[in-house]
């Protein structure tokens, strides 16, 4: 069955209307590449040739990951692009006490963690260890630890804000903080038992 691309209105204060229209175009791009793989490793796997070196096979399997985090992460990013200010809940305002000592220091680590990103900034809740931690991913499928649920992402790779801010990253990440619809990410956290 197909992936389908969802819909997402304009309505984000944080970037303009190009620089949205020209993501979207980029996420509608993971949707049909995934849907393409899908098919191919359906339709032709070449399992006789599987091997770690490259290949075929190997080569689908790596646009597998790479297309669905990319799919998953963009959806979450354009639900969390907000458009005025609000303020945390109460179970952020207590995750950001509790393993970042104040939700003021949660947001000095979340900025120097997307200054750092090449791909993406999430706050994150890890299951195993019990912890909510802010995680840098350079990569739609590299560096994010399995078992984290995301509460709030920011797209830091250069096509998410370039178009607006150019080399001025740093107010790309503020405009994204003081826009953060914080109903939403409250939403998420409550979807865990913790
Ligand atoms: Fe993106």
């Amino acid at each position: 069955m197909d992936i389908t691309a969802f819909q997402f209105p304009y309505k984000t204060s944080v970037v303009s209307r190009k620089q949205f229209d020209d993501h979207m175009t980029l996420y509608e791009g993971y949707i049909k590449m995934a849907n393409l793989t899908d098919k191919t490793l359906a339709t032709q796997p070449e399992y006789d040739t599987a091997n770690a070196s490259g290949g075929h096979y190997r080569g689908w399997k790596k646009t597998e990951t790479y297309t669905i985090n990319g799919i998953i992460l963009h959806e979450l990013y354009f639900q969390n692009l907000g458009s005025e200010t609000t303020s945390p809940g109460k179970k952020m305002q207590s995750l950001t006490n509790k393993f970042y000592g104040g939700f003021d220091k949660w947001k000095e680590d979340f900025t120097a963690c997307a200054t750092s990103a090449r791909g993406w900034c999430i706050l994150a809740y890890e299951q195993r260890t019990a912890s909510c931690r802010n995680i840098l991913l350079d990569f739609h499928d590299v560096g994010q630890i399995a078992t984290a649920f995301p509460l709030l992402i920011l797209d830091m790779y250069e096509h998410a804000y370039f178009l607006d801010y150019g080399t001025d990253k740093a107010s790309y990440i503020t405009r994204f903080l003081e826009n953060v619809p914080w109903d939403i990410v409250e939403k998420r956290a409550n979807l865990l038992a913790f």
